[in-house]
């Protein structure tokens, strides 16, 4: 007989099993606020539920078309359930009483703003965050984020932005972690945690924001706000899986896309949002719209008017429409002649009502704004910017110049520091700054006068968008006196990275390629720091200058961060997560594509074709296939190799695993063999072949940062099991296929020797 303790215990264990999806959104499930929610929605008129639809913002307009003005008496009426972008926390705690106090069902509102990465305290932007591979740092930033932000009265941010991009043309490549969902998943993870913080209801928690569901990194052409064509295999292989790790994290928001997925506009999507989200992720929170993507639909060419645009952006999931004001116009018609089922509309209400009581807005709408003055930039918060700045730094090349590497500088050479990006603030910031200020940025140029003194020569030589080399020979000038050059270019942060910042050219802008040759002509030895919130073509410099560090956009902290990295006190140790072309004509590049039915295998691709056989396989006639700087790659002060990788095992069963049964076990041991402490980013990849459908060439299943001191080793140890073997397969299930499977560990995705099991 099963006693009664071992009887609920496996009840619950069973729970766990069949409802992996569910669970863990507990925050959505607690009877009590579910009774509160009823009552509420029992005593609501239909305007009033309407109300909760409608998102305006009050400040800054981020997009176009108007806000309205008198959203005091739309609050005052209940006829807005969120106000963003609103100018600070004195006017958010004003707003919140009208709601609490004047309204008659004594709603709160929840108050979003764009805090992507940090809130004051700026950080790199999420591209370098996510070139650390470090989720502890990434958590650790967006704690910091919402800490602040909580102190002035922001509940929610519209982040984190989880759409893989593949494609360095995209201006919002910058925002996200890259092109590699797994390294997404766990990023993801990491900022909900962060945001969200132990409990929603913690006045200094945040709501979360996934977003842009779904597709949008895959633009056409890399051109913002383009239609996407992403078949079912690929969304759910690729594209989905941030998203659902990020709602698995307890994310109680998701954003729905501009762009069209299929044919299907991302805001008006029964598929995504329906099926996908709903029934088979079981979401409990709500979704908001784009800025105007409900209006939008129009120009889609679903919708010929604003109430039918509202009505299948709402009936596809839409929940809360940000800035179209089409809910509070259009639906109440449309529920009246049942159109729009009621129904519909109170699941939306309770979704919304829901994340409200999660974040405590009923108990305590108003925001404790005594704590600005000890959490804004404290200083534990610039400190966590400057450790992401330094792990966030890739370098991509470190010659020798009269037999030593070029980096880290000797302390007491002679420097010439050249170029627009060595002391402009605000680009140090990059795109979406929210709170940021220019003033509190460090740049380099400030950091290294103050360490430098009279050994530091300065010469802007060039501004970031000219065709004036006015400023030339001045910089000339300063590198022949220097004993080396630091050359710092790059990307306007504002206007080339971010939203609407797609680019068709991907080398240096204006005319800082010419500035660079013209410094390099010199014979001086040149560091080149690249600042871009995406990958450059670098394909010059990488043949002509002795370093090349990339540092994004690094926040406050840049001028600290890059000069102890620059000086050796810090070990770059950050790892690409896009794949840096040699042309654009290379874009989309990612390492981890199908492989295809013409590899050229044993051919010269750094040639043009001359005959016959070497012409008819993948390939460009102009154009090497690889990346120039891959996917995963990134070198240190020190170097690393790795053994030989074990597995614990030589075959498993496709049977055992799909049942739940562990997998195996992968371990090799890397040793720091330079004479400095370093940090490897340790990544394992598996290929699969034999099965019912194309799989990547490779793909990254697991990694881990890993510290060494000199001459140390350390044994790193990886698991294999149903959640990295499982594919979509020929019939769109989800499972573990018999197959051949390679394994790699390596410190990019081009490294390693492989080894080989079998899923029987
Ligand atoms: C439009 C952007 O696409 C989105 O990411 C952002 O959150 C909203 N505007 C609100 O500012």
């Amino acid at each position: 007989m099963v006693n009664s303790h071992v009887r609920s215990s496996l009840v619950i264990l069973f729970c766990l099993i069949l409802l992996p999806r569910a669970w863990s959104q507990t925050w959505a499930n607690d009877p009590k606020t579910e009774a509160r929610i009823d009552s509420i929605l029992k005593q609501m008129t239909l305007e009033e539920k309407i109300g909760q639809l409608n998102q305006y913002s009050v400040g800054e307009a981020t997009g176009p078309g108007g806000s309205k003005e008198n959203y005091a008496d739309m609050v005052a009426k209940g006829e807005v359930g969120s106000l963003y972008n609103v100018p600070n926390g004195e006017k958010i705690n004003e707003f919140q009483k009208i709601a609490v106090e004047k309204s008659r069902l004594h709603v709160p509102l929840i108050f979003g703003l764009d805090v992507i990465h940090g809130y004051r305290t700026t950080f790199p932007v999420p591209l370098a965050l996510s070139a650390t591979w470090d989720p502890k740092i990434v958590e650790k930033s967006a704690r910091v984020a919402a800490i602040e932000a909580s102190a002035a009265g922001v509940r929610w941010t519209f982040s984190p932005m989880v759409d893989i991009a593949r494609d360095a043309r995209w201006g919002r490549i910058t925002e996200g972690a890259g092109e590699d969902p797994y390294l997404g998943e766990a990023m993801a993870r990491a900022y909900v945690r962060g945001y969200q913080g132990t409990s929603l209801s913690n006045p200094d928690s945040i709501a979360a924001c996934l977003k842009h569901f779904v597709g949008y990194g895959a633009a056409e052409g890399g051109r913002e706000y383009n239609s996407t064509e992403i078949p079912e295999r690929l969304l759910r292989q690729v594209y989905l899986p941030p998203f659902h790790a990020g709602l698995e994290q307890g994310a109680v928001t998701l954003m729905s896309a501009f762009n069209s997925l299929n044919g299907v506009p991302a805001s008006a999507n029964p598929f995504t949002l329906g099926q996908v989200l709903r029934k088979e992720w079981q979401f409990r929170g709500f979704v908001v719209s784009d800025w105007t993507s409900v209006a939008e639909l129009q120009n889609h060419g679903i919708a010929n008017d604003g109430a039918t645009a509202a009505r299948k952006a709402f009936t596809a999931g839409v929940d809360m429409d940000m800035e179209s004001n089409l809910y509070w116009t259009t639906l109440a018609p449309q529920f009246k002649s049942g159109a729009i089922p009621m129904a519909r509309l109170d699941e939306a209400v309770r979704g919304i009502l829901r994340v409200k009581f999660a974040l405590g807005l009923f108990d305590h709408p108003y925001a404790d704004l005594s704590r600005a003055s000890t959490v804004m930039l404290a200083p534990d918060h610039l400190a966590a910017s400057k450790q992401a700045a330094e792990e966030s730094f890739v370098l991509l090349k470190n010659d020798g110049v009269n037999g030593s590497p070029l980096l880290p500088l000797k302390a007491d050479a002679k420097v010439a520091l050249i170029g627009p990006l060595a002391d402009s603030a605000k680009d140090m910031l990059g795109s979406w700054s929210t709170e940021g200020k220019a003033d509190d940025a460090l740049t380099l140029r400030k950091t290294l006068t103050e360490r430098l003194g009279d050994k530091l020569i300065y010469a802007k030589g060039t501004d970031i968008r000219t065709d004036s080399e006015a400023g030339f020979a001045e910089a000339t000038t300063a590198a022949k006196e220097a004993d080396v050059v630091i050359v710092a270019l790059g990307e306007d942060a504002a206007w080339m990275t971010g939203e609407a910042g797609s680019r068709a050219h991907l080398g240096l802008p204006g005319n800082q390629e010419k500035l660079l040759e013209t410094i390099a002509a010199t014979g001086k030895p040149v560091v080149l720091l690249v600042f871009s919130g995406r990958p450059l073509v670098l394909d010059w410099a990488a043949s002509h200058v002795a370093a090349i560090m990339e540092c994004w956009f690094p926040g406050l902290q840049a001028g600290a961060a890059l000069a102890e990295t620059l000086y050796g006190q810090n070990n770059p140790s950050g790892h690409l997560t896009t794949s840096f072309p040699r042309a654009v004509g290379q874009e989309p590049l990612y390492y981890n594509q199908l492989p295809t039915g013409r590899p050229p295998k044993d051919v010269d691709l750094t040639q043009p074709p001359t005959a016959g056989t070497e012409k008819y396989v993948s390939r460009y006639v102009d154009e090497q296939n690889t990346a120039l700087y891959p996917f995963g790659f990134g070198l240190s002060y020190t170097t690393f190799t790795y053994s030989p990788v074990t597995l614990s095992s030589s075959t498993v069963r496709a049977a055992d695993l799909n049942a739940g049964k562990p997998g195996l076990t992968v371990t090799a041991e890397v040793r720091n063999t330079g004479s400095v402490a370093g940090t490897e980013v340790v990544q394992l990849y598996i290929n699969q072949r034999g099965t019912s459908v194309s799989r990547p060439i490779r793909e990254l299943k697991g990694f881990e940062r890993v510290t060494l001191q000199p001459g140390e080793s350390k044994r790193v140890q990886f698991t294999l099991g149903r959640d990295e073997l499982a594919f979509w397969n020929i019939d769109m299930k989800d499972v573990v296929e018999p197959a051949s499977v390679k394994v790699w560990v390596a410190g990019s995705s081009t490294e390693g020797q492989p080894v080989q099991f079998a899923v029987e």
